[in-house]
């Protein structure tokens, strides 16, 4: 009986051990262990048959029972780690990549056209000699209109045009990049010479020609002696560059209430040479910007002497300029983020 047993048990651990071997997968391997292993495996089942054997034999039995165990363990965890390796190593194969190949095209940004456009008229005044200032977009009420010459019941304070910080009668978004020049000449002794690009808000209702958010650059010269003239000197350089060309510009009386005189101007129409057309409405001139002297109260308000100071200041949509320069017709184009309308900028 003791041989038989043994003989069995020796079978046992060559066959299991050779079963080890050929599986193939860690989870055949579990299999195969459960088979020998388990409690319900071929050794348990051998161990139940120690009751066959005399009691003499049993301890040398069990011994040799749990050697054997041993040894399927050790045999187990070698073929184990064996295919951990295989599976690590057909994965690297499997997903090795080619870190050389190029990468697949992706597309080239590009500004966008208010910005570019933005960045040009900037580009034209610092080669005049203007610095670039900044402003914030949520501004006090002094800066947008009471230190701009702005009657407390002027119309532009009214809900229709401005929208009011919640809760804070003195804070709004600016309607105009004019605030800027209240703030350069807090900060600036003269003379400056400044440019001022941003956005500004009104609450106008959204059609081809308006938006609650539109873009505008102000410009600000104060210094002694300046006259209108310098301020038509400057535009009319201005409108030469813009456009690559001489284009004739002219000023026509208009009603700012931090200018005076203050002006509305035109340019040569650039479309038909000053003939007549439905870009300019047959007038032969396109409004570009507003413009003027600064008004004394300005100065008044920001702590200057209107003998001693003299200046001019204007202000320009830059949507405007590029839906002429572009040929755009509808405003809301700029801001739908449409590929189809920016690619071709790129
Ligand atoms: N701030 C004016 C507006 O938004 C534009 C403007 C007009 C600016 C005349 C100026 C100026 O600096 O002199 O309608």
């Amino acid at each position: 009986m003791t041989a038989s047993v043994s003989n069995e048990l020796a079978k046992l651990v060559t066959e299991a051990r050779e079963k080890f071997d050929s599986a193939l997968t860690e989870d055949e391997l579990n299999r195969v262990k459960a088979g020998y292993l388990g409690r319900q495996g071929a050794i348990s089942a051998l161990m139940r048959r120690m009751k066959e054997l005399s009691p003499e034999e049993r301890p040398a039995f069990g011994q040799r029972v749990n050697a054997a165990k041993d040894a399927l363990e050790v045999a187990l965890d070698r073929r184990r780690e064996a295919l951990r390796r295989e599976r690590i190593q057909r994965a690297i194969e499997s997903e090795r990549m080619d870190v050389t190949l190029p990468a697949r095209g992706g597309e080239r940004g590009a500004l966008h056209p208010l910005r570019r456009v933005e960045q040009d008229l900037v580009g034209i005044f610092r080669r005049l000699g203007y610095d670039v200032a900044e402003g914030p977009e949520v501004e006090l009420d002094f800066h947008n209109f009471s230190a701009l010459n702005f009657p407390a019941d002027h119309p532009a304070r009214d809900m229709q045009d401005t929208f009011h910080l919640e809760g804070e009668p003195d804070r709004l978004l600016r309607t105009h990049t004019s605030s800027v020049q209240i703030r350069t000449l807090l900060a600036n002794q003269p003379p400056v010479r400044i440019v001022a690009p941003g956005a500004v808000y009104r609450s106008d209702e959204v059609d081809m020609t308006h938006s609650p958010c539109f873009h505008q650059i102000e410009g600000l010269f104060v210094d002694r002696g300046v006259t209108m003239a310098h301020l038509r000197g400057t535009l009319e350089a201005f409108a030469a560059e813009l456009f690559g060309r001489s284009v004739g510009i002219r000023l026509r009386p208009s009603f700012f209430p931090f200018v005076e005189p203050g002006a509305e101007v035109d340019v040569g129409c650039v479309f038909c040479d000053g003939a007549g057309c439905r870009v300019c409405g047959q007038t032969g001139w396109i409004e570009i910007l507003g413009a003027g002297m600064v008004h004394p109260a300005v100065f008044e308000s920001v702590g200057l002497d209107p003998e001693e100071w003299t200046g001019f200041a204007f202000g320009m949509g830059i949507e405007r300029i590029a839906m002429l320069r572009y040929g755009v017709q509808d405003i809301r184009l700029f801001y739908e983020n449409d590929l189809r309308f920016l690619a071709p900028f790129a």
